[in-house]
């Protein structure tokens, strides 16, 4: 049952993108099972770099059928664009396969995700603006669009002539009204455009490929503190990043799940609002943020940046049952004098040891810090754990010890040869596209 599920431990933004990148050589299949357009995952090649929102990132290989699974909201309009952006880059997309229960992202769902955040003011989660909640508000209350509906002009006008007048209501609730965002027939009209190009996938592909002994690749988007049920609710995604997650989205059973990448970023990252407890707002915060670029890859927004934290860190291995830890960006970490994971939290005077699920704690935690001395030297050309400096390889151990799982797998630059590979288990190469 070879499944492997890539995760993100923390807020997105780990580098799922170069991690799936990097383990898809070996795999026939790579599919996303949740998310959509919010997500931004980049990979690079030499001077080359690919930012996908919708894609799965094996596309860059030619032997791999990348799978948009049916936990995935759908937006043509940006899958379209991203198709024409990698064919003009000589990337072939033929391969691409749409799930045709994946949901639709129309324009009246992104008018209402901007439209909430502007009614909600300070309180805004701080989303991506893609529609992503209002899309997946409308699967669970089943009166959206889905794939299939691409190629069934008569069924998309009927969903849509129900589920219009409720829009129009609501973006007027919100002093929103957008005649664009819920015009029936312009609205039909890009749906046939969209069918023509985007024929659905049955669902059962992915089976039919672990049926036949292939190896599959399943790549999360977002992380698992942004997750739906797990994270600091309501500053969260509308969908579930965990590795639970690629069950249902992906469309396979959990005991054909044999492996579980976690990925972290050397620091931590958090985009949009909620509380991050080891916030950086000062000059060392500044520099992380300039050598790390962080800067959003959908949004173009700054990443608040921290320093790890062993409290979601713990959690989040546990909760997505995570077997090996692929640790990427640790080269940004060169250069600073000392560096700080947070090992406990205080809250209203009492140590916390573990991650407390309610928002408003969080919100009145200080850190309490283990501090560790740095490291001067720059690491990009570093191709093996024992020529890291001392004390990079002291501040790998503690991550390690903290999260109770190795860590396979270290990225010490965005190339997709700037990895140090330290013990995995290789996985089987895919001989024919399944
Ligand atoms: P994702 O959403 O998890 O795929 O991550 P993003 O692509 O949004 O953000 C990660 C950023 O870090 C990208 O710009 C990557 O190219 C870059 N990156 C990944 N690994 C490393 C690394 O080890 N070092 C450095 N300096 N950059 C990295
Ligand atoms: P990748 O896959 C980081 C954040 C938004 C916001 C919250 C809700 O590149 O890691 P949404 O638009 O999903 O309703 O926004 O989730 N967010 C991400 N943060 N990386 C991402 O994706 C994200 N996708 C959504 O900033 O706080
Ligand atoms: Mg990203």
């Amino acid at each position: 049952m070879p499944a492997s599920v890539i995760v993100g431990l923390q807020w997105g933004d780990e580098g799922k993108g170069k991690t799936t990148d990097f383990l898809a050589e070996q795999v026939a299949m790579v599919v996303r099972y949740q998310g959509g357009d919010n997500a931004g995952h980049t990979i690079v090649i030499g001077e080359d770099t690919f930012k996908l929102h919708l894609v799965p990132s094996g596309v860059l290989y030619g032997h791999i059928t990348p799978v948009i699974g049916p936990g995935v909201v759908v937006n043509p309009a940006t899958l379209l664009r991203e198709f024409d952006e990698l064919t003009a880059r000589g990337i072939d997309v033929s391969h691409v396969r749409v799930s045709h229960a994946a949901s639709l992202i129309l324009p009246y769902h992104v008018a209402l995700d901007k439209a909430r955040e502007a009614a909600l003011g300070g309180a805004k989660v701080g989303t991506t603006g893609r529609g992503i909640g209002p899309a997946y508000e409308d699967r669970a209350a089943r009166t959206g669009l889905r794939v299939e509906d691409l190629i069934d002009p008569a069924s998309a006008a009927t969903r849509l002539a129900r589920a219009l007048p409720e829009k129009r209501a609501l973006l007027k609730a919100l002093n929103a009204e957008d005649a664009a965002a819920v015009d029936a027939d312009a609205i039909a009209k890009q749906i046939a455009a969209w069918g023509e190009r985007l024929r659905p996938d049955t669902t059962d592909l992915v089976q039919r490929a672990l049926a036949a002994g292939e190896h599959l690749l399943f790549e999360g988007a977002q992380g698992t503190l942004l997750d739906l049920s797990h994270g600091s609710y309501p500053y969260v995604t509308s969908s579930h990043p965990i590795a639970g997650g690629a069950a249902t989205g992906g469309g396979i059973a959990p005991m054909q799940i044999d492996e579980v990448m976690g990925v972290m970023k050397a620091y931590a990252t958090r985009v949009g609002s909620g509380p991050f407890v080891t916030e950086l707002t000062d000059a060392i915060g500044e520099r992380i943020t300039t050598t790390g670029h962080e800067v959003g890859t959908t949004t173009g927004r700054r990443r608040r940046v921290g320093w790890n934290d062993a409290l979601p860190l713990r959690y989040a291995v546990q909760l997505n049952g995570v077997s090996s830890i692929m640790l990427n960006k640790l080269d940004v970490l060169s250069g600073i004098p000392e560096i700080l994971l947070c090992v406990a939290y205080e809250i209203d005077g009492k140590r916390v040891e573990r991650w407390p699920s309610s928002t408003a704690e969080m919100e009145r935690a200080t850190p309490i810090y283990e501090r560790f001395p740095g490291w001067s030297e720059p690491i990009h050309q570093v191709r093996a754990l024992a020529d890291l400096p001392e004390n990079a390889r002291r501040y790998v151990t503690a991550l390690e010890e903290i999260a109770g799982a190795p860590i396979v797998l270290l990225s010490v630059g965005p190339e997709r040869t700037q990895t140090i590979e330290r013990a995995w288990r290789p996985m089987r190469r895919a001989t024919k596209r399944a």
